[in-house]
């Protein structure tokens, strides 16, 4: 298999047929809802990618596929919770659908059903692709706890914000491509180095989510513009106009992030602070920042033992990222 759609097609059809219609429905409409939303699938493409590459075997891949995106939307849907989002892949989120019980526990149910996936592994493979999963998941509840410490932290640095990125985000795409790796039966320093690879991009790919969302174009966005400016989230924009912006606006923007805004003055702040993103040079030093980190993930390919036309396959992939409008 070697385009995109194929392995999207190849896993929509596999999620599918997983998804458990019994009883009690209110436990599993929320998550057939929220799975069937119809996001990106870039980390299960990830993992039949990289299983096709090292073991011409994407089909062995699956379950592992399964347990990423199973995962994956179980964080989205505590997530959403967390940032307190209206709106989800353009569609309502679960716990505004339904309510805050039902996405806490029909995301929890998510989580159990992820590892499930994996259990048809047969030792030693079963072994590492449970112990890199546990890792993987814990760090990303480590990341996302930095998430909400920051919100109201006041001396938060870039390499603090970086670190934090890394976990809530980058490491489940590097687990993604690992898992494909070792389904695939690579080395281990094939199955580090893609790991590395996948980190970098993650980093590039959160970077660019807060670019988004702040800039996206609200109808292909499918999330509500500017979240994050109205959470006090300090994303990449944030930080970058702390590092850039004169003492007047830096002031400016602490003060933005640090008063309670009435509803009526929403609209106001969010002008404001993307005006000081604009005036700082934060939104294009962010771009910037996107394709850095995508070329530091493309020199990790270099040192990979696979052909140059599998490398060009995983840079396609990046490049195809750095681009993305949602
Ligand atoms: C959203 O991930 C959460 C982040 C880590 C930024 P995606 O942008 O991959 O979401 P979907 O699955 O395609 O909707
Ligand atoms: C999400 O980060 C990371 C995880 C879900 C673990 P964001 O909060 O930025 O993701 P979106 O923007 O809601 O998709
Ligand atoms: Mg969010
Ligand atoms: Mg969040
Ligand atoms: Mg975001």
């Amino acid at each position: 298999m070697t385009s995109l759609t194929d392995y999207k097609q190849f896993f929509e059809i596999a999620l599918e047929n997983s998804c458990s219609t019994s009883p009690p429905a209110a436990l599993y409409q929320p998550i057939y809802y929220l799975l069937n939303l119809g996001g990106k699938r870039l980390r299960p493409i990830l993992t039949l990618m990289a299983a096709d590459i090292f073991g011409n075997n994407h089909r062995k891949a699956i379950d592992a596929a399964l347990a990423v995106e199973i995962f994956h939307n179980f964080t989205l849907m505590h997530d959403d919770i967390m940032d307190s989002a209206p709106l989800r892949r353009g569609s309502a989120t679960v716990h505004n659908k339904w309510n805050t019980n039902t996405a806490i526990l029909s995301g929890d149910a998510m989580m159990i059903l992820a590892y499930q996936a994996l259990e048809s592994y047969k030792d030693p493979l079963f072994r590492k692709l449970n112990s890199l999963f546990s890792k993987t998941a814990i760090e990303v509840c480590k990341g996302q706890q930095y998430d909400l410490d920051f919100e109201t932290q006041l001396e938060v640095t870039q390499g603090d914000y970086l670190e934090m990125v890394r976990l809530k985000t980058a490491v489940l795409i590097g687990c993604s491509l690992k898992m494909g790796a070792l389904i695939g039966g690579a080395n281990q320093a094939d199955s580090k180095n893609l790991y590395d690879f996948g980190v970098l991009l993650g980093i590039a790919f959160q970077i660019q989510d807060d670019y988004l969302d702040a800039y996206a174009n609200s109808e292909s966005f499918g999330k509500q513009l500017s979240g994050d400016i109205i959470e006090n989230k300090k994303t990449i924009l944030y930080h970058q106009a702390m590092e850039n912006g004169s003492s007047k606006e830096k002031t400016t923007l602490r003060n933005w992030f640090s008063t309670e805004v009435k509803e009526k003055n929403v609209s106001k702040k969010i002008n404001a602070v993307k005006s000081l993103f604009d005036k700082t040079g934060a939104s294009d030093a962010s771009k910037a920042l996107v394709i850095k980190y995508t070329q530091a993930a493309f020199e990790k390919l270099d040192i990979l033992d696979i052909s140059d036309n599998n490398k060009i396959i995983f840079k396609t992939f990046g490049t195809n990222l750095m681009e993305r409008k949602f």
